[in-house]
């Protein structure tokens, strides 16, 4: 009876403060809500943070306060990466780019997962300015929220240091339009773009494109975000004009692009 009165309470409770805006929610350990258009069954997911590998490997890249992404993208790459197995390795391994680091947290995540899944003797390869956006590639009129040196609070020692345990790992500092070359001749097979806008986004999917093999994919980060429109154009323009890609826009935000021939 008292429980009984105490739950109409909450709900009495809780629906005055909707009344006023504000959405309140009963506390339960390791949750947060989501929208409702995931539906009553989203009770049901398995938790991705204890599958063994997977949990392990993003719980370190969380930790360490460095990744900018959480469980949930994360898990997104991941799935990716593991499909990489199934692709034929170059003479020299699988090679998997980052373009879009700042303080190394995905590529440390990417790097742990190369080791315990066993991709190597692949490489990965690390691209950011280390000093944040570039002026240069910033379109006011599309790059309204962001700035050039936001995300500059990062450095390139750092990064290599931090990295430095992992001897597949290669880094480059600069624009991308300007180290890329450093690459041009490898083929990749999995490719992570997070540089949240136009300019290096547009310019890297083209790059990517005829170095890419097919099955191979390229997860772009921020595609469904509102505060990165330049992403999404990128992206629009590319499955526009390369119609050998799979787009499939995830609720997490990313887009991923899958390589379905070598061209149409
Ligand atoms: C959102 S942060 C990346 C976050 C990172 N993936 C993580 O969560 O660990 C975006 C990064 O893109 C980089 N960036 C932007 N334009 C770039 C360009 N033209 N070449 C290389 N890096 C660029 C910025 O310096 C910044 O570090």
């Amino acid at each position: 009876m008292i429980k009984f009165v105490l739950v109409r309470i909450r709900q009495c409770i809780i629906r005055a403060l909707r009344t006023l805006s504000i959405a309140a929610f009963p506390e339960r350990a390791n949750y947060h809500y989501v929208p409702d258009y995931y539906g009553h069954t989203a009770y049901k997911h398995i938790d991705i943070r204890t599958l063994p590998v997977f949990g392990k490997c993003a719980s370190n890249a969380i930790a360490n306060k460095r990744a900018l992404l959480y469980y949930d993208r994360l898990y997104t790459i991941y799935q990716a990466l593991l499909h990489v197995r199934n692709l034929p390795a170059s003479p020299n391994g699988f090679n998997i780019a980052e373009v879009g680091v700042y303080k190394g947290g995905t590529s440390h995540f990417i790097a742990s997962l190369i080791e315990t899944v066993d991709l190597k003797p692949g490489s990965l390869h690390c691209f950011d300015t280390f000093e944040g956006h570039s002026g240069k590639d910033i379109r006011t009129e599309l790059d309204t929220t962001h700035e050039a040196k936001m995300f500059g609070d990062t450095s390139f020692e750092s990064v290599r240091d931090y990295l430095g345990r992992f001897n597949n790992v290669k880094l480059y500092q600069g624009r991308f339009q300007e180290t890329c070359d450093q690459v041009a001749l490898r083929k990749f097979h999995f490719v992570h773009l997070d540089v949240d806008i136009y300019e290096p986004m547009s310019f890297a999917l083209n790059f990517f494109d005829s170095r890419l093999v097919v099955g191979g994919s390229i997860v772009v980060d921020d595609y469904g975000f509102l505060t990165c429109p330049g992403v999404k154009r990128a992206v629009e323009e590319f499955v526009s004009s390369h119609l050998n890609y799979y787009s499939l826009h995830l609720i997490t935000g990313q887009n991923i692009l899958i390589k379905t021939s070598q061209e149409v």
